[in-house]
């Protein structure tokens, strides 16, 4: 649990540093780690990390199953939802976001999914579309004021 702590942090400390003060980013990382917890005991979201050879936590992404409305033709009830993927800098382009991606469609389909969905950065595209993602019709009416 402490583990998933780091890229966690660093991931929304880095999004919400595009947008709010250090303060508020700071803030908006303990609301969401605590997010994170609660959703892990009752067991709707969980990390997948790599930990370098001193076991220190390089890299991490996690897997929400995010509850859906019902509809007639779906058959679970959630959908997951990977959200928080985080390289460390220093061990960035080797690989390790994208084996979180497939070992997060692996497990996706262990448990029966037929899908996986994220929120794509700038920087991740890339890693997203070469493992099979896609862009959606979702769209967003972002308010003025
Ligand atoms: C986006 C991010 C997670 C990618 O992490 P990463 O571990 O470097 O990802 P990978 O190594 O799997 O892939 C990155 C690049 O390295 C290349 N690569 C993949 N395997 C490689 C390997 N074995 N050796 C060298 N390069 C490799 C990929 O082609 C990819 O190139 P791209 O820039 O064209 O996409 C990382 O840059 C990051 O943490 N960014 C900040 C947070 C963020 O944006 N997260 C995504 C949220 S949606």
């Amino acid at each position: 649990m402490n583990n998933i702590n780091t890229p966690i942090k660093r991931n929304s400390g880095l999004q919400a540093a595009e947008f709010h003060s250090k303060k508020e980013a700071k803030a908006g990382d303990r609301e969401y780690v605590r997010w994170v917890k609660e959703k892990m005991k009752a067991g709707k979201l969980t990390g997948i990390l790599v930990e370098n050879s001193k076991k220190e936590v390089v890299a991490g992404g996690c897997i929400w199953l995010k509850e859906k409305p019902p509809r007639p033709s779906a058959k679970k009830k959630d959908v997951p939802y990977l959200l928080s993927v985080h390289t460390e800098k220093a061990y960035r382009g080797k690989g390790l976001a994208t084996l979180i991606v497939k070992e997060s469609i692996k497990l996706a389909k262990k448990l029966g999914y037929p899908r996986v969905e994220l929120h794509a950065s700038k920087q991740g595209e890339g890693v997203y579309r070469r493992l099979g993602f896609e862009r959606t019709n979702e769209m967003v009416n972002k308010f003025k004021s």
